[in-house]
């Protein structure tokens, strides 16, 4: 391979947590939702996990000015637990390895906004985008990391297909060259059955769109929006994944996100399984 065609290195990811969190209100009043746990870790640690895993050197948080507890909490990660779970890494070989920093987003303007916050700190780098609200068991990020641009796609099905954007596009062995994006179409007209996840690679010309994006859904600077036009000039790649995804961005996604994990956890497992099927007795009484 030629360097001229070699997959740029993909270093940076942008993970956004400055979201309003509306659907676990009244807690997000108080507690930032990136903070609630999953199982036994916050929910937003593990995207940051699947970007570090994935190679990733520095991630930077978009926080609001009242979230500051999100970077401050990932500033002090665990890199003792990380290094012996992800990576085989020293701790201290980890914390070298990978820097943290926040931008601010001074109002939650959208997801796309959210990313043009971080544009001088990703310094004209190809990057990776994370959205923490989705906990995938397998790593989505490490499977579209050597592909820019590109976002990780999931087969949902028919009925569901109104709640995801979907794309339009020519599927080649698990891998998609996507021609057009439609966010939340009615079932019959939705162009595939394969959505969009949160977990993106961009390389910088996505600023050039998003700084030019006008608000759409619910008066925000949607990142789909700029991605759709950017297809049209250049395609992007989709790949499938097809392991779990949850959706913790809402209370019964993170309840299964944490029964997922408990039920996998090695040290609680078969207690797990004895609480659940004494509620189910009791439940069924
Ligand atoms: P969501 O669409 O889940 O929005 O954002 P939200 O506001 O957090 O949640 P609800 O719908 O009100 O309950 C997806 C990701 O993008 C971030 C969120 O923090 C979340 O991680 N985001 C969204 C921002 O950082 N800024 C925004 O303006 C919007």
């Amino acid at each position: 391979m030629t360097d001229a065609i070699r997959p740029p290195q993909i270093r940076v990811a942008v993970i956004p947590v400055a979201g309003k969190g509306t659907r676990w209100n009244p807690i997000t009043r108080s507690v930032a939702k990136e903070l609630l746990p999953v199982w036994r870790r916050t929910s937003a640690s593990y995207a940051f996990e699947e970007a570090i895993a994935a190679g990733i050197e520095e991630v930077i948080f978009v926080v609001s000015p009242d979230k500051h507890g999100v970077f401050e909490h990932f500033l002090r990660f665990d890199a003792s637990d990380l290094g012996a779970r992800y990576q085989g890494e020293s701790p201290r070989h980890l914390h070298e390895r990978v820097k943290v920093r926040a931008c601010i987003q001074e109002e939650a303007r959208g997801l796309g906004h959210a990313i043009l916050c971080a544009e001088n700190d990703v310094a004209n780098r190809p990057f990776a985008v994370l959205l923490p609200d989705e906990v995938l068991m397998e790593n989505g990020l490490s499977r579209i990391i050597g592909i820019t641009p590109s976002v990780l796609l999931m087969e949902v099905p028919y009925a569901q297909r109104s709640h995801y954007g979907i794309v339009a596009g020519h599927e080649h062995h698990g891998r998609v060259t996507i021609t057009d994006l439609v966010e939340k179409p009615d079932p019959a007209l939705a162009p595939s059955g394969l959505a969009v996840t949160g977990r993106y690679t961009f390389n910088p010309d996505i600023f050039d769109y998003l700084r030019t994006q006008e608000p759409g859904h619910h008066g925000e600077i949607q990142l789909t929006d700029a991605m759709r036009r950017l297809t049209a000039d250049h395609p992007i790649s989709g790949v499938i994944y097809r392991g779990t995804r949850h959706d913790v961005g809402q209370p019964m996604g993170l309840l299964t996100a944490s029964l997922d994990f408990a039920l996998k956890d090695p040290e609680y497992r078969d207690q797990v399984r004895k609480e659940v099927e004494a509620l189910l007795h009791t439940d069924a009484r």
